[in-house]
Order: C-alpha cells, then sequence, then structure tokens
C-alpha cells in the first residue's frame, strides 16, 4: 500500500515538475482552446482537403482534433511540455486520429509547407513567431490568432466569438 502511494506521489511530483519546467522555458501558460470555440474556429478557416495545418503550441491537441473533422490533408502539432505531448499522442490513439504530434520548440520547425497556422499562445511569443512564419511560410498562407493579435499588420477578418468576453473571446484571421 505504501509502495502504491510513494509511486502516485512520485508521478504527481514529476508532472508538476515536468510543467514547471516547460512553463519556464516557454513563458506560455497551458489553457486549452475552450470546448464552445474549438469547432467554431475550426469552421472560420476555410479548410479543404488539400489544407496543410500546424498548431505551434499544441497542448493536448484539442484545436487540431476539432479541425481533423473537416478533413485536412496534414495536421501537425509541435508541444515542447511532455505531460501535453503524450496526453495528446494518448487521445490520437484513442481517437484513431491521423494528427502527427512533435515533441519540439516551434521556433526550431520547418513550418514552410503550413496553408493554415494556429496560434493560441502570448502576445510576445506571437509577435516572434510571425517573424517567423513571415520569412518561411508561402503567401496566403493563413494565420489564425486567438485572443492576441499580429501587431503592425491588419486582420482580415476578426471573428468575436465570445461577445460577453471580448478579450479572450475574439478569432483574429490574418494572411502572410
Ligand atoms: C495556451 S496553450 C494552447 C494549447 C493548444 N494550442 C490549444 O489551443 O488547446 C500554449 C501551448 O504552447 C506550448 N508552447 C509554448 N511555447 C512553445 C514552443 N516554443 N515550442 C513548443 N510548444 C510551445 C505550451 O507548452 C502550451 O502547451
Amino acid at each position: 500500500m505504501i509502495f502504491y502511494f510513494i509511486f502516485i506521489a512520485a508521478a504527481a511530483l514529476s508532472i508538476l515538475a515536468y510543467s514547471v519546467v516547460s512553463f519556464w522555458r516557454t513563458r506560455v501558460p497551458f489553457v486549452a482552446t475552450p470546448n464552445d470555440l474549438r469547432k467554431r474556429i475550426a469552421a472560420a478557416l476555410s479548410i479543404t482537403s488539400e489544407s496543410v495545418i500546424y498548431d505551434l503550441g499544441s497542448g493536448r491537441g484539442t484545436f487540431l482534433f476539432a479541425a481533423e473533422s473537416y478533413h485536412p490533408k496534414t495536421l501537425v502539432g509541435y508541444e515542447l511540455s511532455p505531460v501535453h505531448y503524450w496526453l495528446a499522442l494518448a487521445i490520437a490513439r484513442l481517437r484513431h486520429s491521423r494528427v502527427k504530434f512533435v515533441r519540439r520548440d516551434f521556433m526550431q520547425a520547418d513550418i514552410s509547407k503550413a496553408t493554415i497556422i494556429y496560434l493560441f499562445l502570448v502576445s510576445p511569443i506571437v509577435q516572434k513567431v510571425w517573424k517567423k512564419i513571415k520569412s518561411e511560410c508561402a503567401p496566403g498562407t493563413i494565420v489564425a490568432t486567438l485572443s492576441d493579435t499580429i501587431i503592425g499588420h491588419p486582420s482580415y477578418s476578426t471573428i468575436n466569438l465570445r461577445p460577453h468576453h471580448p478579450r479572450t473571446g475574439k478569432l483574429y484571421l490574418y494572411r502572410v
């Protein structure tokens, strides 16, 4: 019994330590795209069978699983936090999903093939990754950001997903 308790406590502590280390590294807290928004965001992205969708900071894959129901060509999530990455892999297996998850810093990823990029991060990181997107992605690539704008680049569409929560419920759509 005592060994069982020690095992559970050690597992919980490891998960906590992993989460703290990832947050320290990325400076982006884990918050999943809210349940009531996922499908509406995916619906706003004009996904076709040719779409190549990247979620940079994919957490446990919630947005990508919602986007998968639109049958795009490829879905890829980059996630640094081991806990969320493993959870995403486990959920993908249970769902028989074809979403590909990569445990890597998205700032070092090759994102040149993306046709749609989804970002739910924090403003300083959104500005940083936008520079990378502009230099690597083809003109016309769609970039969707939840909550944070890209400073100095006008969105072609702003969707107020939660009129009663204007700060957190806006989706901004941009083109490279
Ligand atoms: C706010 S959560 C969003 C999760 C997911 N996109 C969703 O909408 O449900 C942001 C995630 O980005 C991850 N992240 C932040 N910076 C990263 C980086 N440089 N490389 C990979 N993942 C990163 C964090 O670990 C966190 O899980």
